[in-house]
């Protein structure tokens, strides 16, 4: 099989590529080594940069998301037991939009199955090859080793998919930051208390609480990154909840039968070189962010955004300028987000051995960006996203 480009992975990074080739009128095939069920089904977060909304709007994928999307226009912080709303739009009128990653995937998913475009699922790659000048793609599905050829390769799978480890010289330009803990998330069939909304800071550790939808609650606890999913009952996930989430005025969480449980460590990584030859990196594959700053599926849409047009400039035009300045202009944004979603996670957690000193400071960062004109400009603009390079 040959077409133009491979997608791998069809997470939002593969999919949104694979939409924007197709504007181009770009052949892709997209490789997913998990079923359509599993992608389908796979919680994660959902607040959207306006940039992002505004992306899945060009590429004709956003009538469900202007019907369900929620607009965000305040954040709610939480400590010494008070909780403080934190303007989030700015004077443009741009905005944070709550809606389930999930829903973002599927859409892509039934557009591009809708225009009878290939996505592979169970379809494993084990390696690349002809990178330099003719690449080709092996991969097993249903037991039979396939290879698809093709004449540019987009790795758009994930922290520990195979692109990145297919690219020379990106182990040395990698840089990781493990943090000790993970946070501990559930799904709930509870209706969100807008009241207990949030990020909180306490000396228990950090917990959220955020809508998933008018029905469904997405709640997270700070824990031991060696945490065991099943040494809490659901009762006590509760109270603990309420002991991190609970405020001034009283206001509890509302309970509800727990249908998702994980954990994930925070980590945050940055590869500097996302691109050799006809291979290039986006998403995951490239970049991890703490999940704080919730940043992750919008800087896979910066990325994918630039690497869309480096590679119709690249196969159109034949023009590799862009494709060329592709790692330098993807990391214009991506190191100053990796570094805010960091600020954030250092501004609300507790770690190991903080002493008193250490938490007034970190109440000194909160208040700034809450209250101080200028630290709220700031938060906002970091929380908003910055400008696309393209
Ligand atoms: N072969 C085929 N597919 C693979 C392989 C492989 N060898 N390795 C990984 N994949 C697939 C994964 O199964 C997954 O579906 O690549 C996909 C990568 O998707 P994501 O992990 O969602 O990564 P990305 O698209 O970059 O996501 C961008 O959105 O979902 C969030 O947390 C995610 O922050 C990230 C952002």
């Amino acid at each position: 099989m040959h077409t133009q480009v491979a997608i791998i992975g069809a997470g939002p990074a593969g999919l949104l590529l694979g939409r924007i080739l197709q504007s181009h009128g770009i052949g892709t095939v997209i490789l997913e080594r998990r079923s359509r069920d599993y992608v389908l089904a796979r919680v994660r977060a959902g607040m959207l940069e306006q940039g992002t909304v505004d992306t899945l709007r060009e590429y004709g994928v956003a009538e469900r998301l202007d019907e369900m999307g929620v607009a965000h226009p305040t954040m709610q912080f939480l400590w010494n037991g008070v909780r403080r709303d934190v303007p989030l739009e700015d004077e443009d009128g741009r905005r944070l939009t709550n809606y389930g990653q999930s829903y973002v995937v599927e859409d892509l998913i039934k557009h591009r199955e809708a225009d009878g475009l290939p996505i592979v699922f169970e379809a494993e790659v084990s390696s690349l090859d002809g990178i330099e000048d003719s690449p080709s793609v092996t991969y097993s599905v249903d037991g039979e080793t396939k290879t698809l050829t093709c004449d540019f390769i987009a790795g758009c799978d994930g922290y520990l998919g195979v692109s990145r480890r297919s690219l020379p010289g990106a182990e040395a330009a990698s840089y990781l930051k493990e943090f000790p803990f993970a946070w501990f998330g559930i799904l709930a069939e509870a209706t969100p208390n807008p009241h207990t909304r949030g990020f909180s800071n306490t000396p228990r550790g950090l917990a959220v609480s955020s809508a998933r939808s008018a029905t469904r609650s997405r709640l997270y606890l700070q824990v031991d990154p060696e945490f065991d999913i099943t040494s809490m009952s659901d009762d006590e996930i509760w109270d603990e909840l309420d002991r991190r989430l609970s405020d001034q005025d009283g206001n509890k969480v509302t309970r509800g039968p727990i249908i998702e449980k994980s954990v994930a460590r925070l980590r945050a990584f940055v590869c500097e070189k996302m691109r050799h030859g006809k291979l290039a990196i986006a998403g995951d594959a490239a970049h991890i962010v703490p999940p704080s700053g919730a940043k992750g599926l919008n800087l896979a849409v910066g990325d994918v955004r630039l690497l869309g047009e480096a590679i119709r400039r690249h196969l159109l035009d034949k023009d590799d300028a862009l494709l060329d300045d592709y790692s330098r202009l993807a990391l214009e944004r991506i190191w100053p987000t990796v570094h805010w979603s960091c600020l954030m996670s250092e501004a609300f957690h507790t770690f190991p051995g903080q002493t008193e000193f250490d938490t007034r400071r970190q109440h000194q960062t909160l208040d700034f960006w809450a209250h101080d004109e200028i630290g709220n400009r700031w938060f906002r603009e970091a929380m908003l996203g910055l400008p696309y390079a393209v």
